[in-house]
């Protein structure tokens, strides 16, 4: 066959709806009507720090009375960032005319202004986004008002066994790489719908990563759930046993995939949440069950012994992993470019049960997983990992 000449490819594209996270985009809109991970609860402090969460600058903080409060970045005065404010037991106070701000953003103060304000601060209010904590980590509603959901609770982060506790994490990927990765965040979470690149990838290119089963190559059902994509992977043991792991990516981007590196069986004990800081960065809020503190922060992968920012420029060719993968489809993967093939199935699943949820939003609809009012806000989880006789696989 003739070679075909990078010269005729047409100019690169992808798919906007499917990517771009700002406000009024489609995607943009379906992940505001879910609640996200923008911070671990620690981060908010009396010392104000700046979060960016779906294209948006915002500022964190806890006042006095230990609440915290997200802000929009811009005061409303004149627009000085509220990240060189001062907080104190009320508030944050804006560094530029001392307008004092409460954490839901109702002005306290105007110190200009006659009698401090008092007639006239109640008329302003910095904008902002209500907050909720869970898990060690703050969790922020960025959509319209009048349709934001219950806040969910995981059955694997409430079932705790006798001397577990929950604890969160913001360092990695888990599988190597720096908190803050480079490249759109669709390109990380339709990975959790890719197991076969398990055993290339992670099983062999870069030596095993994991534990020893998650090196056989897998087969594999995707089905669709109430709550997103799983896919359900066996792997023969042989001597009539079957290693059988399900891995769920549930919307809007929570990926419940149980440790690759530990031989447990059991529900999946870790939960990740996927934020998109922007279009071509995102990052991952951990929250886990665990057993001894600072366990989270050490469920990572080793390449030859070493973590992934101890590596060499030589030995990240040697020894890519999920960060490599990811990164090196470039900011925003060019979909017009890509060859979808079987082993691809949860992907064309997960990006067609996304597509959906867009049309749905955009119809007025509330998407898949949202549950509002008195509804029981305990999501069941597939997730886990067993041992099963191989004639009891399905
Ligand atoms: S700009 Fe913030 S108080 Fe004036
Ligand atoms: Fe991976």
């Amino acid at each position: 066959m003739e070679m075909l000449s990078a010269y005729t490819l047409p100019a690169p594209t992808f798919d906007q709806s499917l990517t771009l996270v700002g406000r009024g985009t489609p995607m943009g809109e379906l992940l505001r009507r879910y609640w996200h991970p923008v911070a671990l609860s620690s981060d908010a402090t009396r010392t104000p720090r700046i979060v960016t969460a779906l294209g948006e600058r915002l500022v964190l903080f806890r006042d006095g009375e230990g609440r915290a409060g997200l802000l929009h970045e811009r005061c409303a005065h004149r627009g000085t960032s509220l990240y060189y404010g001062k907080v104190d037991d009320r508030g944050i106070r804006c560094c530029y005319h001392g307008w004092l701000f409460d954490v839901d953003g109702k002005c306290l103060e105007q110190p200009c202004e006659p009698a401090g304000g008092a007639r006239t601060a109640a008329r302003v209010r910095q904008p902002g986004y209500p907050v909720q904590e869970l898990y060690g980590l703050i969790f922020a509603y960025m959509g319209p008002p009048e349709r934001m959901p219950l806040l969910p609770r995981y059955d694997v982060l409430e079932e705790l066994a006798p001397g577990e506790f929950i604890e969160a994490d913001d360092t990695s990927l888990g599988s190597g790489g720096p908190a803050i990765v480079p490249c759109n965040w669709l390109q990380h979470f339709e990975n959790v719908m890719d197991p076969f690149h398990v055993p290339i990838l992670h099983g062999s290119f870069s030596g095993n990563q994991f534990v020893a089963q998650m090196a056989l190559m897998p087969e594999v059902v995707f089905e669709e759930t109430e709550r997103g994509i799983q896919s359900i992977q066996a792997r023969d043991l042989g001597e009539g046993q079957l290693h059988r792991r399900i891995t769920e990516a549930v919307l809007p981007t929570v990926r419940a995939v149980a440790n690759p590196r530990a031989e447990s069986v059991g529900s999946c004990s870790l939960l990740g949440w996927v934020l998109p800081i922007d279009d071509t960065s995102f990052r991952i809020y951990s929250a886990g069950r665990v057993a001894e503190p600072g366990a989270l922060a050490r469920i990572r992968s080793h390449f030859n012994g070493k973590l992934w920012h101890e590596l060499t420029e030589e030995e990240h060719r040697e020894l890519p992993g999920d960060y490599e993968a990811q990164v090196g489809q470039g900011a925003i993967t060019a979909h017009s470019e890509e060859h979808l093939v079987t082993s691809d199935k949860g992907i064309g699943m997960l990006r067609r049960l996304y597509r959906r949820q867009v049309e749905r939003v955009a119809a007025g609809g509330d998407p898949i997983g949202t549950r509002f009012g008195d509804a029981d806000a305990l999501v069941r989880l597939s997730a886990g990992t067993a041992i099963v006789a191989a004639d009891r696989a399905a």
